[in-house]
C-alpha cells in the first residue's frame, strides 16, 4: 500500500521567517489529513527552524541536496549527518537543477544516495529526460541509465523504502505538464525496471511521484493515474493556500 507523497521543493526561495510563517500556518491546514505524507524542502538556512515549526506535526521537513562525505574541507556543502541533526527525515537528490547548473552526474547521485541511506533519511531521488532527449526519442533509454547508473548497487529493501521523483527537465517552471499520458507511460517504465531489476517488493512499494509544474488544477488528473504516486511541487508550493490545495487534490485511495 503506498500513501501518496507530496512535497514542496522551495528551492531558493523563502528566508528562514518566511518558512516559519509558511510553516505555523500551514500545519494547521493539513492537521486532519492522515492519508498524505507531506514534506517541504526548505534552503538549508531555514532547514533546522523549520523542523522546531513542524514538531509534533504531520509534516516532514527534506534537505534539497547534500554532500556525499561525512564532513571535510568542502566549502558551501552540507553533509546528510548535519541534515538529519538539524532535522530533517528527508533529502531530494539529483533535481535538474542540481545536474544542469552545478554539475551533478548520475555517478554523484549514487554516492549522495548512499550517504542519504546511511544517514537514514529518505532520498527522493530525481530523474527526467530534457526536451532534447524526449524529441530524439531518448525519454526510455535516459531514465534507464538514470535508474541503473543511480541507484547502482543499492538493496532492494532500501529501493522499497525510498521515493522517485520523475521530473522531465521541460516541464519544470514552465508551466507545461507531462500529459496524463506522458506521465503514465514514463511512471510505468520506471517501475516496470524496478521489478527487473529490484524485485516485486522493492517495485510495489517504492513511491514515484511526479514533478514539473503541478498546480491545483492538474495534481487530481495526474495523481489519479495508476503509478504516479504524488507530486514534487516547486512554484506553486510557496504560497501556503496553493500547496494546501494540492495536498488536498492529491489524496487519493491508496494502491
Ligand atoms: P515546478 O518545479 O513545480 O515549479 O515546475 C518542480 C521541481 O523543480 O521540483
Amino acid at each position: 500500500m503506498r500513501t501518496p507523497f507530496i512535497a514542496a521543493n522551495w528551492k531558493m526561495y523563502k528566508t528562514v521567517h518566511e518558512a516559519v510563517v509558511f510553516v505555523k500556518e500551514f500545519r494547521k491546514l493539513v492537521q486532519d489529513v492522515s492519508d498524505v505524507e507531506i514534506v517541504v524542502a526548505p534552503p538549508f538556512t531555514a532547514v533546522h527552524a523549520v523542523a522546531e515549526a513542524a514538531r509534533s506535526s504531520n509534516v516532514g521537513v527534506a534537505g534539497q541536496d547534500l554532500h556525499w562525505e561525512r564532513e571535510g574541507a568542502f566549502t558551501g556543502a552540507v553533509s546528510a549527518g548535519m541534515l538529519k541533526e538539524a532535522g530533517a527525515e528527508y533529502v531530494i537528490i539529483g533535481h535538474s537543477e542540481r545536474r544542469r547548473l552545478f554539475g551533478e552526474t548520475d555517478a554523484t547521485v549514487n554516492r549522495k544516495l548512499v550517504a542519504a541511506i546511511g544517514a537514514q533519511l529518505t532520498p527522493i531521488v530525481c530523474i527526467g529526460e530534457t526536451l532534447d532527449e524526449r524529441e530524439r526519442n531518448e525519454t526510455l533509454p535516459v531514465l534507464d541509465r538514470q535508474i541503473k547508473q543511480g541507484l547502482d548497487g543499492v538493496h532492494a529493501d532500501q529501493i522499497a523504502a525510498m521515493v522517485i521523483a520523475y521530473e522531465p527537465v521541460w516541464a519544470i517552471g514552465t508551466g507545461r505538464n507531462a500529459t496524463p499520458a506522458q506521465a503514465g507511460e514514463a511512471h510505468a517504465h520506471i517501475r516496470s525496471r524496478l521489478r527487473q531489476w529490484f524485485g516485486g517488493d522493492a517495485a510495489e512499494q517504492c513511491h514515484i511521484i511526479y514533478g514539473g509544474s503541478v498546480k491545483p488544477d492538474n495534481i487530481r488528473e495526474l495523481s489519479s493515474l495508476a503509478d504516479v504516486d504524488g507530486a514534487l511541487v516547486g512554484g506553486a508550493s510557496l504560497d501556503v493556500r496553493s500547496f494546501h490545495e494540492i495536498v488536498t487534490r492529491g489524496r487519493r485511495a491508496a494502491v
